[in-house]
Protein backbone atom coordinates (compact mmCIF):
# COMPACT_ATOMS: atom_id res chain seq x y z
CA UNK A 1 0.00 0.00 0.00
CA UNK A 2 1.26 3.59 -0.33
CA UNK A 3 2.36 5.11 2.95
CA UNK A 4 3.45 7.98 4.72
CA UNK A 5 7.06 8.08 6.39
CA UNK A 6 9.08 10.50 8.58
CA UNK A 7 12.37 12.00 7.38
CA UNK A 8 15.33 14.13 8.77
CA UNK A 9 18.15 14.98 6.62
CA UNK A 10 20.71 16.03 9.90
CA UNK A 11 23.51 18.64 10.37
CA UNK A 12 26.21 16.42 9.36
CA UNK A 13 24.72 16.34 5.77
CA UNK A 14 23.29 20.31 5.67
CA UNK A 15 26.38 21.04 6.67
CA UNK A 16 28.17 19.72 3.66
CA UNK A 17 25.41 20.64 1.17
CA UNK A 18 24.03 16.96 0.81
CA UNK A 19 20.52 18.16 1.10
CA UNK A 20 20.02 17.30 -2.34
CA UNK A 21 22.24 14.46 -2.70
CA UNK A 22 20.30 13.08 0.12
CA UNK A 23 16.81 13.45 -1.77
CA UNK A 24 17.76 12.19 -5.02
CA UNK A 25 18.87 9.11 -3.40
CA UNK A 26 15.40 9.19 -1.55
CA UNK A 27 13.56 9.72 -5.05
CA UNK A 28 15.67 7.54 -6.76
CA UNK A 29 14.39 4.36 -4.08
CA UNK A 30 10.99 5.44 -5.14
CA UNK A 31 9.76 7.96 -1.99
CA UNK A 32 7.99 11.17 -2.90
CA UNK A 33 8.40 14.66 -0.92
CA UNK A 34 5.04 15.48 -0.34
CA UNK A 35 6.54 17.91 2.55
CA UNK A 36 9.79 19.29 3.28
CA UNK A 37 11.28 22.47 5.29
CA UNK A 38 14.49 23.47 6.73
CA UNK A 39 14.33 24.14 10.00
CA UNK A 40 16.63 24.91 13.21
CA UNK A 41 15.56 22.57 15.73
CA UNK A 42 15.29 23.57 19.33
CA UNK A 43 17.00 21.54 22.45
CA UNK A 44 13.00 21.12 23.55
CA UNK A 45 12.12 19.74 19.88
CA UNK A 46 15.12 17.79 19.99
CA UNK A 47 14.67 16.61 23.53
CA UNK A 48 10.83 15.47 22.90
CA UNK A 49 11.77 14.09 19.38
CA UNK A 50 13.99 11.64 20.32
CA UNK A 51 12.14 11.37 23.93
CA UNK A 52 12.33 7.63 23.93
CA UNK A 53 16.31 8.01 23.91
CA UNK A 54 16.10 10.26 27.05
CA UNK A 55 18.27 7.40 29.30
CA UNK A 56 20.57 6.15 26.44
CA UNK A 57 24.20 7.08 27.28
CA UNK A 58 24.49 9.18 23.53
CA UNK A 59 21.36 10.86 24.70
CA UNK A 60 23.15 14.46 25.29
CA UNK A 61 25.42 14.35 22.19
CA UNK A 62 22.60 13.36 20.16
CA UNK A 63 20.80 16.40 21.08
CA UNK A 64 23.88 18.21 20.78
CA UNK A 65 24.46 17.43 17.32
CA UNK A 66 20.85 17.57 16.02
CA UNK A 67 20.97 21.46 17.32
CA UNK A 68 24.52 21.58 15.96
CA UNK A 69 23.03 23.16 12.55
CA UNK A 70 19.83 23.36 10.36
CA UNK A 71 17.90 19.98 9.65
CA UNK A 72 15.59 19.45 6.67
CA UNK A 73 12.48 17.42 7.71
CA UNK A 74 10.96 15.85 5.06
CA UNK A 75 7.41 13.58 4.80
CA UNK A 76 7.96 10.85 2.10
CA UNK A 77 5.32 8.62 0.49
CA UNK A 78 5.53 5.36 -1.30
CA UNK A 79 4.96 1.66 -1.42
CA UNK A 80 5.63 0.84 1.86
CA UNK A 81 7.32 3.98 2.74
CA UNK A 82 8.47 2.75 5.75
CA UNK A 83 10.31 0.01 4.66
CA UNK A 84 11.77 1.81 1.60
CA UNK A 85 12.87 4.31 3.48
CA UNK A 86 14.77 2.27 6.15
CA UNK A 87 16.22 0.15 3.06
CA UNK A 88 17.97 2.82 1.49
CA UNK A 89 19.05 4.34 4.70
CA UNK A 90 21.23 1.53 5.44
CA UNK A 91 21.60 0.56 9.15
CA UNK A 92 22.36 2.84 11.89
CA UNK A 93 25.95 2.42 12.06
CA UNK A 94 27.57 3.34 8.24
CA UNK A 95 30.44 0.85 8.75
CA UNK A 96 26.97 -1.75 9.17
CA UNK A 97 25.66 -0.04 6.16
CA UNK A 98 25.23 -1.84 2.84
CA UNK A 99 26.98 -0.19 -0.26
CA UNK A 100 24.56 2.26 -2.01
CA UNK A 101 22.68 3.08 1.00
CA UNK A 102 22.71 6.70 2.15
CA UNK A 103 24.36 6.26 5.29
CA UNK A 104 26.95 4.27 3.88
CA UNK A 105 28.13 6.20 0.78
CA UNK A 106 27.50 9.67 2.84
CA UNK A 107 27.39 9.36 6.27
CA UNK A 108 30.15 10.05 8.88
CA UNK A 109 29.91 8.52 12.03
CA UNK A 110 26.83 6.44 14.08
CA UNK A 111 26.19 9.83 15.50
CA UNK A 112 26.42 11.79 12.44
CA UNK A 113 24.64 9.44 10.33
CA UNK A 114 22.66 11.98 7.65
CA UNK A 115 19.22 10.39 7.86
CA UNK A 116 16.82 9.11 10.77
CA UNK A 117 13.89 7.66 9.35
CA UNK A 118 11.03 6.26 11.16
CA UNK A 119 11.15 2.59 11.86
CA UNK A 120 7.51 1.79 11.83
CA UNK A 121 3.69 3.60 10.48
CA UNK A 122 2.89 3.92 14.12
CA UNK A 123 5.81 6.26 14.73
CA UNK A 124 5.56 7.98 11.33
CA UNK A 125 2.71 9.18 11.97
CA UNK A 126 4.04 10.12 15.62
CA UNK A 127 7.02 11.99 13.92
CA UNK A 128 5.29 13.52 11.02
CA UNK A 129 2.37 15.29 13.66
CA UNK A 130 5.31 16.51 15.75
CA UNK A 131 6.80 18.83 13.01
CA UNK A 132 3.69 18.90 10.35
CA UNK A 133 0.07 20.60 10.23
CA UNK A 134 -1.89 18.30 7.93
CA UNK A 135 -2.12 21.46 5.20
CA UNK A 136 1.74 21.45 4.69
CA UNK A 137 1.19 18.07 3.43
CA UNK A 138 0.64 18.01 -0.18
CA UNK A 139 0.49 14.63 -1.62
P1 LIG B 1 18.33 7.86 14.49
O1 LIG B 1 17.76 6.89 13.53
O2 LIG B 1 18.04 9.29 14.23
O3 LIG B 1 17.86 7.49 15.97
C1 LIG B 1 18.64 7.74 17.12
C2 LIG B 1 19.98 8.32 16.81
O4 LIG B 1 20.92 8.30 17.84
C3 LIG B 1 20.63 7.51 15.71
O5 LIG B 1 19.95 7.70 14.48
C4 LIG B 1 22.06 8.02 15.78
O6 LIG B 1 22.23 9.22 15.05
C5 LIG B 1 22.22 8.37 17.26
N1 LIG B 1 23.14 7.49 17.97
C6 LIG B 1 24.30 7.85 18.50
N2 LIG B 1 24.91 6.82 19.09
C7 LIG B 1 24.11 5.75 18.92
C8 LIG B 1 24.20 4.38 19.31
N3 LIG B 1 25.24 3.90 20.01
N4 LIG B 1 23.19 3.56 18.96
C9 LIG B 1 22.11 4.04 18.26
N5 LIG B 1 21.98 5.33 17.87
C10 LIG B 1 22.97 6.17 18.21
Amino acid sequence: AVTRTFSIIKPDATRRNLTGAVTKMLEEAGLRVVASKRIQMTREQAEGFYGVHRERPFFNDLVEFMISGPVVVQVLEGEDAVTRNRDVMGATNPANAEPGTIRKELAESIEANTVHGSDSEENAKIEIDFFFKPEEIVG
